[in-house]
């Protein structure tokens, strides 16, 4: 498979193909979603959930997130790969923000970063984009601001809430991004959205009206015990939870009845030196 780049996303939008993205963590979660075709692999600050085991996404830190993208980094080959800025690393300023996208790019080695905001934002975006690093940006649902935004909430539900999602889409767009993703808005007001920009938006929770969508791996994969909360916009396309689960109690049963290691998984030696050895 040929590697993805910017002019690869841009040819797929051109011709109304849409772009697929999914989140991974490390080395093989990056893995199966290069071999599976993704277009683009983000590595979301959804790691402090679905891989540290952390409440939400204000507790993962700079050198986390980079450490974890440089382990994906590794593992793909083909996929567009998005580093997600992490809550205190590019609110302050635009230089702040800048060093920060800088040590994604030289240690976390991914290709391209992602922030969350609007309008407010966009001096921000410009200041990065116009180092020579592709910005991702992220309206409507940002979980970095759910104390401000009162929890995960979806937003432009009224005509002024869809106003300000396309108000803040276009900024973001205005000051460089190469894409856009869409959290949480309703589908015929991400739809108009998409319509309205030149850039690819990228849904999650925002319908089919995008030009590609997104979704956490560990979700969709069904990679978590039974019972955790989903989010409605989640088709859950496998099992892996109950798999791994399958896989595990049958060892631990065949290590208990000494099933396991069986001959196939021993290493021989010479009678003679065995012989010899236990004289
Ligand atoms: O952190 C994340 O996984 C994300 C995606 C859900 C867009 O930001
Ligand atoms: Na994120």
């Amino acid at each position: 498979r040929k590697k993805v780049t910017i002019g690869t996303l841009r040819s797929l939008h051109k011709r109304g193909e849409p772009i697929t993205m999914i989140t991974a963590h490390d080395f093989p979660s990056a893995h199966v979603a290069d071999a599976a075709g993704m277009d683009m692999i983000l590595v979301g600050d959804s790691l402090a959930m679905v891989a540290l085991g952390m409440e939400d996404t204000s507790e993962v830190i700079l050198e986390e997130m980079l450490l974890h993208c440089r382990s994906v980094a590794r593992a793909t080959k083909a996929a567009f790969t998005v580093g997600d800025l992490p809550m205190g690393s590019y609110e302050i300023a635009p230089a702040q923000a800048l060093e920060t996208a800088i040590r994604f790019i030289k240690e976390g080695r991914v290709q391209s970063i992602k922030l969350e905001g609007g309008k407010e934002m966009a001096p921000t975006i410009e200041r990065i984009t116009t180092a020579g690093i592709p910005v991702l940006g992220h309206v409507g649902l940002t979980p970095q601001r759910q104390n401000a935004l009162g929890g995960f909430r979806v937003q432009g539900k009224t005509s002024l809430g869809a106003t300000k999602v396309l108000e803040d889409a276009l900024a973001v767009q205005e000051a460089g991004c190469f894409a856009v993703v869409l959290e949480a808005v309703p589908a015929e007001v991400a739809a108009v959205v998409t319509q309205k920009l030149d850039i690819p938006t990228i849904g999650i929770g925002a319908g089919n009206g995008c030009s590609g969508q997104v979704l956490v791996q560990v979700d969709m994969t069904g990679n978590f015990p039974p019972g955790r909360f989903l989010p409605k916009f989640v088709k859950k396309y496998g099992d892996v939870w109950t798999e791994s689960l399958r896989a595990i109690e049958t060892y631990r049963d065949e290590v208990k009845s000494r099933q396991y290691p069986a001959p196939e998984h021993t290493y021989p030696i010479q009678r003679e030196e065995l012989e010899s050895f236990v004289k």
